[in-house]
């Protein structure tokens, strides 16, 4: 449920009185923000309100959210500007998310897991490069092409980040970790393997052994490559426990594809926009998905992020809908 707080009426009225990133930023408003689902909705899991670009702006860039447009990064990263960015206490000025994890955890009272988050390394410099969306990525993927070692310098130091952003995110009371590899699309499987599957296993590595010299309990880890249905088998591969399916991969194909690992967790993958589709059709595509994939080692959700239009009331659909499946 990315994005999730935005097609909620009261997430909208938050807004009106509060810049996005003063609530990422207040530990009492995200944990606020975060709650307003679970209030509403007989939901299974929390994910605590933040945002991938978090990460660009501890590193000293300037990150906007603009109505209507999205997240603007005024000035993008150039080749040379690499030295430039902070990351010395970055971790430290990203402390507020923890202490919106941890206030969050004790507002839940044990009703339901709480999910920390994390942008991966590919999809954070294709916003630091592009400075926002982007409809090809060009600028960044020109970095892959033409500025490779840069890119790979990059890559690494926001991987390092990453690591330490992850396990503090784990130290404050995360009990899932999910790594939002959004613009996976972009990249083919060549570039998929050169650009972001090292740094993706050296994530879930690194966070697993920086979690044990800490004497904390593993934490499981989702992994949500969107697009990349043509490197799910390779994504098996990597160590997370769970692997996030979006909308346009095929149940059957997915659980095929990594059906390398018998252990693996698949979650996913209905439709955002089969969210517009009356009660009755609503119910049958999600019963549909369920069996698709199987009721064991499966964890139900949208293939993508809702839209601010969806149906608040088609969204209790959804949710009682999975509920009534019969196991
Ligand atoms: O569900 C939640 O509310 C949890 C918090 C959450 C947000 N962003 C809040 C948010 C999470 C998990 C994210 C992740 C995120 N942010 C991703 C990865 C998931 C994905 O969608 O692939 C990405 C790529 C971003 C960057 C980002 N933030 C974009 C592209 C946008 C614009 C989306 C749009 O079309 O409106 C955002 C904005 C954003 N992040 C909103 C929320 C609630 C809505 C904007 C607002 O309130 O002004």
């Amino acid at each position: 449920m990315r994005q999730a707080g935005r097609y909620l009426p009261e997430f909208q009225d938050f807004r009106k009185k509060h810049d996005f990133f003063k609530i990422c930023q207040s530990p009492s408003l995200a944990c606020e923000v975060t709650l307003l689902p679970i209030r509403r909705y007989d939901l299974d899991a929390a994910i605590i309100f933040s945002d991938i670009l978090v990460i660009p702006q501890a590193l000293g860039m300037e990150v906007k959210m603009e109505p209507g447009l999205g997240p603007v990064l005024p000035h993008p990263l150039t080749v040379d500007g690499i030295p430039d960015l902070k990351v010395d206490g970055a971790i430290q000025r990203l402390k507020y998310v923890g202490e919106a994890i941890t206030l969050t955890r004790h507002k839940l009272e044990g009703k339901v897991p709480l999910f920390g988050f994390s942008g991966a390394p590919w999809t954070l410099m294709g916003y630091m490069i592009e400075g926002g969306g982007s409809k090809t990525l060009s600028k960044a993927k020109k970095w892959l092409y033409a500025h490779s070692k840069e890119s790979h310098q990059l890559l690494e130091l926001l991987t390092d980040v990453i690591i330490d952003y992850l396990v503090m995110q784990g130290e404050a009371g995360a009990q899932i970790l999910q790594v939002f590899d959004s613009s996976a699309e972009y990249l083919n499987r060549g570039l998929y393997r050169e650009f972001a599957l090292p740094y993706l296993k050296r994530i879930r590595e690194q966070v697993r052994l920086k979690l044990a010299d800490k004497n904390l309990e593993n934490i499981p880890m989702v992994l949500f490559a969107k697009g990349a249905g043509f490197s799910l088998r390779d994504q098996a591969q990597l160590g997370y426990e769970v692997l996030g399916i979006d909308w346009t991969t095929d149940p059957a194909e997915a659980r095929e594809a990594v059906s390398c690992n018998k252990n693996i967790v698949l979650q996913g993958n209905l439709d955002p926009c089969a969210l517009y589709a009356p009660p009755a059709a609503l119910k049958n595509y999600t019963n549909t998905m369920i069996k698709q994939f199987g009721t064991k080692n499966y964890i139900v959700n949208l293939g993508h992020g809702i839209y601010p239009d969806a149906n608040v009331d088609n969204v209790e659909v959804f949710v009682n809908a999975v509920h009534e499946y019969p196991i």
